[in-house]
């Protein structure tokens, strides 16, 4: 039984605390890191693991990848001249890195740092789907089993949040649960998953490619497809929800003893209004489909306007963890899966996202003509399965560049740099759609009980105290007015201040 909590009764809860976060420097991670400071100024401390070769280039690190962000707008607003010494007082950064046993301390750092900790936040991951196997392993697995030795040596633990993504579910219809993942458990009938097995697999494979002398670019290309192929023989789409999977799998295994909460978030957006509408950081999912139209160099996509798209501010997201850490924090043998996600209780149809861009864009129409003016867009058009979608590329691109190749070479190769130029271009559109398609036609809705739960337990902020608010019900979006106002100028706002090199927009788009 949950206990009621208001507004206060959250933001008093992480008072006095010492909180272990990882991910911090990632997109999610800033939103808590500032969320947490602002609703919570007496906290204790904020240790957030950073990967970094000593404390100086962590905490350089922080300032400028973490503290020195927008998002930390409202914050410095708040505490003035007074914001870097608050800084100062409550972060505290530690070098680590979860791939590593004890983060790679030694046994006395580790004992002095797992002392104090009350509360620790996995939120770090390779959210890449095309990662390496190797790297992905790493990191979404292994990383999360050494997160949770960790916190068996923290004699003041009160809980282990971890994050996760929805997306473990695989491609289901219809409602999904919020059920725990068994150890084996696989979304193809017939196999089992033996997490040992995969590890063996991996080294095996490095090592024959390093016996056969191999280069780092064949070792990396071929560990990124070993990771899609053991993903698919399994049943998941790609080898960061597999990886994410087997994490889960570990973590219900080994965490006994410790309180735990594992939060699904499904496609994580900009903030809705904490603490302001549209900060967002990295060009993924769906922001890729806006930037390449209002750059112009995405004219169509794959997307069946009637499904529903499951996205979910990265302020709710913040918030349902907040809540959820307080609401099981009495609880020793807490175990609890929370889905935060919009699809059962405010489905959002691809339509309503297309229909906003367009208006959008017609309101107010990007520069991208020959000399930087204004100029009046088609709209965006939309493939409804893969097939045909792969036809009109065929049709359209393909067959052009084979005619190009054809004439590069009874030209002696002048356009050899243009064909391997468009060629390129061509793989990488068709290596998107593929990892993209079992998100844009995916077809289930995920069902958020038990969150639904905790938005009953937690009151209705009486004071109205906006600075201690904690929103995670979709309810409250209005899908066409967030896309409009908030999502789409919030990603042409990072375009224009943040993404400035082509290579930053391709690492950024396999990611979720
Ligand atoms: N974004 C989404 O739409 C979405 C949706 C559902 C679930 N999630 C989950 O939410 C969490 C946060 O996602 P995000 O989008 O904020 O990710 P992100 O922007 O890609 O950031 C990943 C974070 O993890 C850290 N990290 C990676 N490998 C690490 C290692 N070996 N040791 C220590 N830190 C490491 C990164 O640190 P560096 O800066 O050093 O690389 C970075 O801070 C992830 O667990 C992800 O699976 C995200």
């Amino acid at each position: 039984m949950i206990a009621e909590m208001d507004a206060d009764s959250v933001a008093g809860y992480f008072r006095s605390k010492s909180i272990l976060i990882t991910g911090s420097t990632g997109f999610l991670g800033k939103v808590l890191v500032e969320k947490i400071l602002r609703v919570q100024p007496d906290v204790k401390k904020l240790f957030l693991l950073i990967r970094a070769p000593d404390v100086e280039s962590a905490k350089l690190r922080i300032q400028t990848e973490v503290t020195g962000r927008e998002i930390f707008r409202v914050l410095k607003e708040n505490h003035g001249a007074g914001f870097d010494n608050f800084i100062e007082e409550k972060i505290c950064p530690s070098v680590g890195n979860i791939m590593k046993e004890n983060f790679g301390l030694d046994n006395s750092q580790l004992k002095e740092f797992s002392k104090d900790i009350d509360i620790i936040i996995n939120g770090a991951a390779t959210t890449n789907f095309f990662e390496r196997y190797d790297v992905a392993f790493d990191t979404n697995v292994l990383g999360a089993k050494h997160v949770c030795a960790f916190a068996k040596n923290c004699p003041k633990l009160k809980m282990l949040l971890h994050v996760s993504t929805a997306y473990v579910a695989g491609e289901k219809e219809g409602l999904i649960s919020e059920k725990p993942f068994l150890m084996g458990e696989t979304l193809r009938v017939g196999t089992y998953l033996d997490i040992e097995s995969e590890l063996n697999l991996i080294n095996k494979t490095k090592r024959e490619l390093i016996a056969n002398r191999s280069t780092d670019k064949v070792v990396r290309k071929a560990m990124k497809e070993l990771g899609l192929k053991r993903a698919r023989h399994f049943g998941w789409a790609n080898t960061y929800v597999f990886t994410k999977a087997m994490g889960e799998m570990l973590l219900e295994h080994l965490h006994e003893g410790c309180p735990m909460v594992i939060i699904r978030p499904s496609i994580i957006t900009s903030t809705l209004k904490d603490p302001f509408p549209g900060w967002m950081e990295g060009i993924r999912t769906i922001d890729i489909v806006i930037a390449g139209y209002a750059k112009q160099t995405m004219s169509f996509f794959l997307a069946d306007l009637d499904l529903i798209m499951d996205v979910i501010p990265g302020d709710m997201v913040v918030s349902a963890m907040m809540v959820a850490m307080v609401a099981h924090s009495k609880d020793q043998q807490a175990h609890i899966i929370y889905h935060v996600t919009s699809s059962h209780h405010n489905p959002a149809t691809y339509a309503i996202l297309a229909d906003s861009g367009h208006r959008y864009f017609f309101d107010n129409p990007p520069c991208t003509g020959r000399n930087g003016e204004r100029v009046r867009l088609k709209k965006m058009r939309f493939f409804r399965t893969t097939a045909s979608l792969r036809l009109y590329m065929a049709i359209n691109y393909k067959l052009p560049l084979e005619m190009l190749h054809l004439v590069n070479i009874t030209l002696c190769g002048v356009f050899s740099r243009r064909c391997s130029e468009y060629n390129r271009k061509y793989r990488f559109l068709t290596l998107l759609i593929e990892l993209y398609a079992p998100y844009v036609l995916f077809k289930g809705r995920f069902d958020d009980n038990n969150l639904e739960r905790l938005r009953m337990v937690r009151n209705k902020d009486q004071n109205n105290n906006e600075a201690c608010w904690f929103d995670f019900d979709p309810r409250s979006i209005k899908w066409d007015d967030y896309f409009y106002n908030v999502l789409i100028p919030g990603v042409l706002k990072y375009m224009q201040t943040e993404l400035h090199s082509t290579s930053q927009n391709s690492n950024d788009v396999a990611r979720l």
